[in-house]
């Protein structure tokens, strides 16, 4: 994520790309700030933490200055504070950007081998250094954008402010997002047009690799190959909070959509196809750290331990190391046995949850080796840390996580692949093929989101339903429990969601003709297929309601279950990612068809920062 803008035009441009800003807060708020140019002089003003922080300095410093570019971050490569925080300037040349270049590293040590000093932690700078040896070639600025990029692997929205060349602000694109604004004597950049309604409702947005030169008379856009190219203005009528939401009616609707976006941001520069290996940045455990290690605790509350089940699945199965899967509330009160040889890994969407960062220090403090899977770089639990691993989804509004979760598990399954070649539990070929799985879930996603028609008929058909059963075996327990949660804290309908072999030991006296029953059953051995099956025919003779979710090609459950909701067979330690989708469209259109208050659920907060 990350939020950019810029302007081009007569007037101050600081005040508008602060305002700007704060309409692109939700694409991430570690830092901000803003360059502006003046009569060959570049202010550059930043600041840490919220908006507010660098609009407070922005009213003390005034930067002038009739063009400029504004930032606001979520951090993925150094932690938030003032110098990672963008614009990152060299030489007189600003850039702000969104997205994440792969090969950043090695590009930073053959500058560093040219005389480049660097004053961030961050992929981005060297995008200024880049554009600035490139200026001193000879090259004019958007040429010297052109040629930067050529030299980047990786994904970005860029824009670039350069104090030798004061009239034009030059932006590209890839992967990521960008449009401009078209005004009278004025122009507009930004990441998403919630920040430009203000000013215009006039759109353009960016094609892959395009390049805009945008002045305050107007925009010249080239395509890839450098060739000038038209593409359409089109007139937006959003309101400002549809358009924050990109069209979607509710945060948690956009996020459920963004997932094979969020997933492919997670996977983005870590698959090391040709070695069969995993890249984590700051990776810091040996090999022979891993293969001394005795258990791994996953530490975690709510839907953050629903993952840490599917994670133990994975972890278990590839790299054969015990798992356990621990409440946090409950393990910080123990009096848990830990040792030097244990791996901690706390799994959290914020990094501030109360309990969980409580339960990681009380491990980290009894001799575990502490690693955070976390959503929120510079967080608490990532400061705790020895080994942070972000799950890159972008920041997350909607109360009922969603992105968090699915971006969760493709961790776990990559940090399951490393440890299984650290301990060598995994021979290269195997890895490979599990990266190569991991490569198809994004495609996979986009796949399962098509269902959402038949999931909003089976909503319609259940949403004055006063209980709900999930049921699910193996790594689809998990995603039982995720269901049942998911229905209950947005649709306020009690909701269970149980192991299937557990069903006989209770739940089975709850069944009757009103209560539905959603059966995850996707058809493979590790799932048990056969056994679930058998508790279909469990809930059918006692005259309850099946609702199953099953592989594409599955006529033998559709034959037996009320209603189906059909998904792309995955292998079945990723069918946790692709069956999940379904019950997060079914809570939501539920609660939504109950007129409830989807993003922001009575009782719930978003961070639970309290015991
Ligand atoms: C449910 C939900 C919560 C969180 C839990 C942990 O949709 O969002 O159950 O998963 O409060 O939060 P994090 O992951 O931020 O530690």
């Amino acid at each position: 994520m990350c939020g950019i803008v810029g302007y081009v035009g007569d007037k101050e441009s600081a005040p508008i790309l602060v305002s700007g800003l704060k309409k692109l807060e939700y694409r991430g708020y570690d830092s901000a700030g803003v360059a502006v140019v003046s009569r060959n002089t570049l202010n550059v003003v930043r600041a840490t933490g919220k908006l507010r922080n660098l609009e407070n300095r922005v009213s003390q410093e005034e930067p002038k200055g009739t063009i400029g570019i504004g930032h606001t971050r979520w951090a993925t490569h150094g932690r938030p504070s003032d110098e990672n925080a963008h614009p990152h300037s060299y030489k007189g040349v600003a850039v702000v950007h969104n997205g994440i270049i792969e090969n950043h590293l090695a590009l930073k040590a053959e500058l560093r081998a040219r005389g480049h000093h660097f004053s961030s932690e961050t992929d981005t700078e060297v995008f200024a250094h880049l554009i600035s040896d490139e200026l001193d070639s000879g090259r004019d600025l958007p040429e010297a954008v052109r040629q930067a990029i050529k030299q980047v692997k990786g994904t970005y929205a860029l824009a670039v402010v350069c104090s030798s060349d004061p009239n034009r602000i030059v932006c590209t694109k890839d992967a990521s997002p960008m449009v401009l604004g078209l005004g009278e004597g004025q122009n507009f950049v930004a990441s998403d047009v919630p920040a430009l309604l203000e000013h215009t409702r006039d759109i353009v947005y960016m094609e892959e690799g395009d390049l805009a030169v945008v002045t305050a008379q107007g925009v010249a856009l080239y395509n890839r190959q450098g060739q000038l190219v038209n593409r359409p203005t089109r007139r937006i009528d959003w309101t400002p909070m549809m358009a924050e939401k990109g069209g979607h009616k509710h945060f948690m609707h956009k996020e459920i959509w963004e997932q094979p976006r969020a997933v492919a941001d997670t996977l983005r520069g870590r698959m090391l196809l040709s070695e069969g290996d995993v890249h984590f940045e700051g990776w810091s455990l040996s090999p022979e750290k891993v293969r001394a290690l005795s258990k791994v605790t996953i530490l975690a509350c709510g839907t953050s331990w629903h993952s840490g089940i599917a994670g133990k699945h994975m972890i278990e199965s590839l790299a054969r190391i015990p798992v356990e899967v621990e409440l946090a509330s409950e393990f910080r009160y123990r009096d848990p046995i830990v040792d030097s040889t244990h791996l901690a890994i706390a799994i959290s969407q914020s990094g501030e949850t109360a309990d969980t960062l409580a339960a990681f220090k009380e491990a980290k403090g009894r001799g575990a080796t502490a690693m955070a899977i976390c959503n929120v770089m510079g967080s608490a639990m990532t400061r705790e840390a020895d080994i942070s691993v972000l799950t890159n989804a972008g920041p997350e509004i909607g109360v009922a996580s969603t992105k968090a979760f699915t971006t969760q598990l493709v961790t776990l399954y990559m940090l399951a692949v490393k440890l299984g070649r650290m301990r060598g539990t995994l021979t290269v070929q195997q890895a490979q093929e599990h990266l190569t799985r991991l490569t198809e879930v994004p495609k996979m996603i986009e796949e399962v989101l098509k269902c959402e028609t038949s999931v909003k008929r089976v909503a319609r058909d259940f949403m004055s339903s006063q209980d709900f059963l999930f049921l699910g075996r193996g790594p689809m327990h998990p995603v039982a429990l995720e269901g049942a949660l998911k229905l209950k804290e947005i649709s306020y309908i009690h909701a269970e969601g149980y192991a299937g072999g557990e069903m006989k030991h209770g739940p089975i006296a709850l069944i009757d003709e009103k209560m539905p029953v959603v059966v995850i059953a996707p058809k493979q051995p590790h799932v048990a297929y056969e056994k679930i099956i058998g508790n279909i025919e469990e809930v059918r003779a006692r005259g309850g309601k099946v609702i199953a979710i099953i592989d594409e090609d599955d006529t033998h459950v559709a034959s037996l279950a009320d209603d189906v909701i059909r998904i792309p067979p995955a292998c079945a330690l990723l069918a946790p990612v692709v069956a999940t989708i379904p019950l997060q469209l079914l809570a939501y259109h539920v609660a939504e068809m109950r007129g409830n208050d989807v993003d922001q659920p009575r009782n719930l907060a978003k961070s639970v920062t309290v015991e």
